[in-house]
């Protein structure tokens, strides 16, 4: 397994799409605003991201097949960070050497990435990457209709 990352072109939204449209990855998110699957939803939401000048974005890459996306964007002056695999992936450390690779390319500290309390997985991501739980808040999740616990990560 060699996992690298690359530019997002326009040629990745077709699998960009296939890997936001996966049920069991949106409501893995919980907080994602957009149904899985609508298309329209998708586009508005990438050209938005891609076209922020704070926002960093990469394809993962395993062995040189798309493998998901990593990110990073502002939120309120803080910097966070964000992952999705591709399901079929999961559990070959595929989002741990993204984490790295992508701590390489983001000189600025801290860095702050939240998850619903319930991502064990996305939460071990983190602590393997020297993220530090900080604190619980109370947080709507579009996914489950309501309030629920979103543990805060701060790296630096
Ligand atoms: C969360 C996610 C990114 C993990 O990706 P991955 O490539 O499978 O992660 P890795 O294989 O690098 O590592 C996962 C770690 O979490 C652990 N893990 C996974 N699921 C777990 C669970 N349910 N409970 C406890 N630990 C779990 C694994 O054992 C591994 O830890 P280890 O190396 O100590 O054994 C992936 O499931 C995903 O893309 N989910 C949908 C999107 C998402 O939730 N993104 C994060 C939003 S905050």
């Amino acid at each position: 397994m060699t996992v690298s990352l690359r530019e997002v072109r326009d040629g990745d939204l077709e699998a960009l799409f296939e890997l936001e449209s996966d049920v069991a990855g949106s409501d893995m998110i919980a907080f994602l605003p957009r149904e899985p699957g609508d298309r329209a939803a998708f586009d508005a939401h990438w050209a938005r991201i891609r076209s922020d000048p704070e926002s960093l974005i990469w394809i993962i890459e395993d062995d040189g097949r798309f493998a998901g996306y990593a990110l990073s964007f502002l939120m309120e002056g803080e910097r966070q960070i964000g992952y999705w695999i591709v399901q079929q992936l999961w559990g070959r450390g595929i989002a741990t050497a993204a984490v790295d690779r992508m701590l390489e390319l983001i000189p600025e500290r801290p860095l702050w990435a939240s998850t619903v309390d319930d991502n064990l997985g996305s939460q071990r991501v983190l602590q393997k990457a020297g993220f530090v739980f900080q604190h619980v808040e109370r947080t709507h999740a579009a996914r489950r209709g309501t309030e629920v616990d979103e543990r805060v990560f701060r790296l630096g």
